[in-house]
């Protein structure tokens, strides 16, 4: 008995190896590691979802012709059609730690019946996959309710280890607990160095039980734009637009990263947020993006808005601000009902109050509320806090996580999970009945002003006296605790001889005579413009909160 155990349990052991070889950090040849038989299949969708499927595969070069074989599940095999897939040769870029080249296949399958069942396979001459099956998608407009999946930052956090071991296990586990899901949304940063074909190898290893049974719609992240793991050279996220064929109908210049779809009665808009990485290559994509995202919504009459994008204008990340971001996307968002924002990039698990032109708001639907989806793969941060604008905040160290989301007519649920399926989040909107949603109470009003930096409070001196020397001085202007500021920053303030100095970095600043003061309670202030000139932050006094917020 003991034996046989130990023998299941090597043989377990051996199987695990085995099914992990490909995902865990396996090299890549200069054929890719592609060969004649097709794998790395993937559907998305790049025309409507209730009548057509979208299905991509890989071969090596060389391979002469390749197909999708369908038919209606249940039904017999022979009577399958067989649409003719169209390949794309793929190299990786001379920057690749390896040059090689293979095929990228696509074939749109057309002329579906809503919502059936359908099994599928790709063949070429030297071999076919496994069948597969997916769903169609409902009749526009369709009040069926129906669930969908987000992922956020599925890297393996290592530019020279692509183990994507841990994108797997999440992955897997949350499609297995869901096995309704329609689809899924990544949001993008999904592997590590996007310009390195090993990571991409790996992480479609690791998701090929799920992205084969449901479309993964694809958003993209600053991660995909790196060409070295120095993070140093950004390019075009071509390895990403490649591999994943998605609708064509974004502004110019952003094909495969900008694009809108419905599903049942929702709306859902993808755009890229690098403008950091891309404006230096290709010029700014956040203004072009603002007035197609506008257009777009408009003209949807759709009960659901979802916008996805990378990079999240409230963030958890200690100094990591978007104001740009935040105020050309935000207002778009704000204004055409946006009932939900997914970002990703802070890998926290992280929802807004609703929000509506910086107000913090408390009914469903009275805002938008910006969900950060959490991490898919391995990567954490050490530096990640509840914001005063996160109505929920999860820091997840211990595990990774996703998102469910469940549209059922009026009501949407955002669902957030650990891997292991233990719950973290729940938030409700529902259209018809308000009172019935997730109410989250709004930060009450501050009786004395407070201080805000990058979304955290000030501790300690940082409160200001309203007694005294106030906080706004008799020219209206605004003076705050000089050593809790700069000590937030990782700096120091200190007052010598009749002059105050700012000390941050390696550099130090001396404010002008005017600009600091002793307030009454022998606390060192200095003016927010001093701020402002000196270290380059930008200042608003927020009513509602009585609170000077600051970033940059
Ligand atoms: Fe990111
Ligand atoms: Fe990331």
């Amino acid at each position: 008995m003991k034996l046989a155990l130990v023998s299941t349990s090597l043989a377990l052991l051996l199987w695990v190896s085995l099914a992990c070889a490909d995902f865990d950090g396996t090299a890549v040849d200069a054929n890719l590691n592609a060969t004649a038989r097709p794998d790395h299949i993937v559907l998305t969708w790049s025309d409507d979802p209730a009548t057509t499927q979208t299905v991509s595969f890989r071969t090596a070069l060389g391979v002469a012709a390749g197909s999708v074989v369908c038919w209606q599940a249940g039904k017999d095999a022979d009577e399958a059609a067989s649409q003719a897939a169209a390949a794309t040769p793929f190299r990786t870029a001379a920057t690749d730690q390896v040059q090689g080249s293979c095929l990228l296949w696509t074939a749109t399958l057309t002329d579906l019946e809503p919502m059936t069942r359908y099994s599928y396979l790709v063949r070429t001459e030297a071999g076919r996959s496994a069948a597969y099956s997916f769903t169609t998608g409902p009749r526009p407009g369709s009040p069926a309710p129906f669930t969908f999946l987000v992922f956020g930052d599925s890297q393996s956090g290592a530019p020279r280890n692509p183990d994507y071991r841990v994108w797997h296990e999440t992955v897997t586990a949350a499609y297995a607990r869901n096995p309704d899901a329609r689809f899924l949304m990544n949001v993008g940063d999904f592997v590590e160095v996007g310009h390195y074909y090993m990571h991409w190898n790996n992480w479609f290893a690791a998701a090929r039980d799920v992205i084969a049974c449901i479309p993964e719609m694809p958003v993209q992240g600053n991660h995909e734009t790196y060409v070295d793991a120095e993070e140093k050279t950004t390019a075009k996220p071509t390895y990403l637009t490649a591999q994943f064929r998605v609708f064509a109908n974004g502004p110019e210049g952003l094909g495969g990263q900008t694009y809108s779809f419905d599903y049942g009665d929702a709306h859902f808009a993808v755009l890229d947020s690098q403008e950091d990485e891309e404006a230096k290559i290709a010029g700014p994509v956040l203004p072009k993006q603002a007035a197609w995202l506008a257009d777009d919504l408009t003209r949807s009459a759709k009960t659901w808005k979802l916008v996805f994008f990378h990079k999240t204008p409230f963030y958890n990340k200690a100094a990591r601000a978007n104001e740009l971001l935040k105020s050309v996307l935000g207002p778009v968002c704000e204004s055409h009902g946006v009932d939900l924002v997914f970002n990703g990039h802070d890998h926290g698990v992280s929802r807004t109050y609703p929000i509506k032109n910086n107000r913090l708001l408390s009914q469903p639907g009275d805002g938008t509320v910006y969900y950060v989806t959490g991490r898919s793969g391995a990567k954490t941060y050490d530096d990640l806090t509840r914001k005063v604008w996160d109505a929920f905040f999860y820091d997840p160290q211990d595990q990774s996580c996703y998102l469910t989301v469940r549209i059922d007519g009026p009501r949407l649920t955002v669902r957030a999970f650990q891997a292991d399926g233990t719950p973290l989040d729940s938030y409700t909107i529902d259209k018809k009945d308000p009172s019935a949603g997730t109410i989250t109470a709004a930060p009450a009003r501050f009786n004395k002003t407070r201080t805000v930096v990058y979304g955290d409070f000030l501790p300690g001196q940082a409160l200001i006296s309203k007694s005294g020397s106030a906080a706004q001085d008799a020219q209206g202007t605004w003076f705050v605790d000089a050593r809790a500021f700069m000590s937030y920053l990782g700096g120091s303030a200190s007052y010598q001889d009749g002059t105050t100095w700012l000390f941050l970095a390696g550099k130090s600043y001396a404010v002008p005579s005017d600009r600091a003061r002793f307030n009454s309670d022998k606390v060192l202030t200095i003016s927010a413009g001093a701020i402002h000139d000196l270290l380059g932050f930008q200042y608003r006094y927020d009513d509602a909160l009585n609170a000077l917020c600051f970033a940059k």
